[in-house]
């Protein structure tokens, strides 16, 4: 397997490296390339991402991702939103799993309130909301294709009794949970973000136009703790890419505080994608590990820097590889 890895700007050179330790040291087969991208390339070459790296990140089987800063400066253009758009990384998975539940938010990444379909005109400012039968088609059915056995479904998150669009998307997504026999049922979004909240455990797979999803996995974030926890999965039928939620936090980069548990989990959702579950399911206990002796980083309360908890982690994994 090919792994291309991006460390990108900021923390995201601080985490990744303990991620792509934390791949290697439980597969070691695993070959894994360079692919620079983002501001701080762009500020010395005047080019963020050009054709040639996303023909490297292409050629990978799939990507580790860190985070890009994105500038004020209106010169430059959003290049993980390049990314998706060329690679066609139509899915974004978020897991929120904590005590007593295991949610699984399944946001559109392609279309919706976020095709860049807008125009500003002397008194107003319109932006379009495409949802078409081919994007609703694809995420329902990764999505219903997700839905995990013992009592599981999918949840249509929409807006449907104000916007015809998501008339149109709840109507394909529940023909894919028909079609993919999995139970189902559809909720508004609004409604269905306090809920979520509120009663966890009673949601397995959401599925979600782009805008709601973004919304609603970042509320959901909220149930399991900070941002330096959570990851996150770019899927598309023939590429991937696997990226802590958070962003580059100049605030704190450069310092070793940043927590790289969101990126290491992130590795385990590539591996998992890839099919080997049980070097997933090894790095997360190897985290719980870790926790359990007290070591953590400064947002969790701890003292321990960034590679200081990676080296704890590397050694745990070990163990238990041996054990
Ligand atoms: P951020 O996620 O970088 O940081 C928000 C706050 O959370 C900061 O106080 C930061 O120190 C803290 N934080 C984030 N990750 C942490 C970790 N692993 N451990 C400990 N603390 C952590 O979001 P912000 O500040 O809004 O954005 C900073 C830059 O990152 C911007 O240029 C933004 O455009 C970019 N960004 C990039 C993303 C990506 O590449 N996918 C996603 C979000 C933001
Ligand atoms: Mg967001």
């Amino acid at each position: 397997m090919k792994v291309a890895v991006v460390e990108g700007d900021g923390i995201g050179r601080e985490v990744i490296p303990v991620a792509h330790r934390v791949l290697a040291t439980v597969r070691p087969d695993i070959d894994f390339f360079p692919v620079e991208v983002g501001y701080g390339k762009w500020a010395r070459t005047g080019c963020a991402c050009d054709a040639d790296d996303i023909a490297a990140l292409k050629s990978a089987d799939a990507i580790l991702f860190g985070a890009i800063t994105t500038p004020p400066d209106p010169g430059y253009n959003s290049i993980l939103l390049q990314i998706r758009k060329e690679l066609d990384l139509y899915a974004n998975v978020r897991p929120v799993k904590g005590e007593g539940f295991d949610i699984l938010v399944v946001r559109e990444n392609t279309e919706g309130l976020y095709s860049g379909i807008e125009w500003r005109e002397e008194d107003r400012s319109c932006t379009v909301r495409v949802i078409t039968v081919k994007g609703s088609r694809r995420i329902g059915r990764y999505a219903a294709g997700r839905v995990r056995g013992h009592g599981g479904h999918l949840t249509i998150g929409n807006k449907a009794n104000v916007l015809k669009s998501d008339v149109l998307f709840r109507e394909i997504c529940i023909e894919e949970a028909i079609a993919a026999g999995v139970h189902w049922d559809t909720a508004f979004i609004d409604a269905l973000t306090l809920d979520v909240l509120m009663h966890p455990a009673r949601y397995d797979v959401i599925v979600t136009t782009n805008m709601f999803g973004d919304i609603l996995s970042d509320a959901a974030g909220y149930l399991v703790g900070g941002l330096g926890l959570l990851p996150s999965a770019n899927i598309g039928d023939r590429h991937a890419l696997f990226e802590p939620v958070h962003g580059s936090a100049p605030d704190i980069a450069g310092t070793d505080r940043a927590n790289p548990i969101a990126a290491v989990r992130s590795a385990a959702m590539l591996l998992d994608h890839a099919g080997d579950h049980e070097n997933a399911v090894l790095i997360g206990t190897a985290i719980e590990d870790v926790l359990s002796l007290g070591i953590r980083t400064a947002d969790m309360g701890g003292v321990a820097g960034t590679r200081a908890f990676g080296d704890a982690l590397v050694r745990a994994l070990i163990r238990r590889k041996n054990s």
